[in-house]
């Protein structure tokens, strides 16, 4: 796809450790009981998760990385926080939880806590891919379409999307607005705006 596209021609870069490479001992223990009693499960440890992350920072963090823990509690993942990132980012670290959480003195170590909604995942794989590749698109070159980035993602706005057609102009009875095959931009831009979500 686009994705392995952009990274095949440069374009990205992705990279991927595994805190459990982290781990001092024996067993590679990543994660342990919590303080206080055991309502979930298993949180993760602290130290191989902090290293990991200076791992991904290197030496000396600069001001273009940001570091993103995601959990499904917290501050919403949205295309505007993608345009900003996109814009203001070089290095985006994303790290995932596992288990039933992690140790909370991680947040002494990341920039901000992401969701990518209301729901809960195994981990934050799957929410740090869709980050990913929100936030990719938005890179120019990318999707290979500048003048599709001008119309969307470029505005600080939520992309307005109207509904879209394509040949044949009547299926089983279902025909493609009049308007649209009049060649008319006018009234063409007028029905779309008319008809955004
Ligand atoms: N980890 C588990 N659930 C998540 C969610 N909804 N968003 C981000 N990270 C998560």
């Amino acid at each position: 796809g686009l994705l392995s596209k952009a990274i095949r021609t440069k374009k990205i870069e992705v990279n991927t450790i595994n805190p459990r490479d982290f781990a001092t001992d024996t067993h590679k223990t990543v994660d342990d009981v919590p303080y206080g009693g055991n309502k979930a499960g298993l949180i993760m440890k602290i130290e191989p998760l902090v290293k990991a992350i200076k791992k991904a920072v290197g030496n000396k963090k600069s001001n273009t990385t940001k570091v993103v823990l995601l959990s499904p509690a917290d501050k919403k993942f949205s295309q505007k926080i993608a345009v900003e990132w996109s814009k203001k980012y070089d290095h985006i670290v994303f790290v995932c939880g596992r288990y039933e959480g992690v140790d909370s003195r991680l947040l002494n170590y990341v920039d901000e806590v992401v969701s990518i909604g209301e729901f809960v995942l195994m981990g934050g794989e799957v929410a740090a891919l869709a980050m990913l590749e929100v936030t990719s698109r938005l890179i120019p070159g990318v999707i290979g379409n500048e003048e599709s980035l001008d119309d969307e993602s470029y505005s600080d706005e939520m992309y307005l999307e109207y509904p879209q057609y394509t040949r044949p102009e009547e299926y089983d009875g279902f025909n493609v607005p009049e308007v649209l095959l009049s060649g008319h931009h006018g009234k063409i831009e007028e029905w779309r705006k008319k008809n955004s979500k």
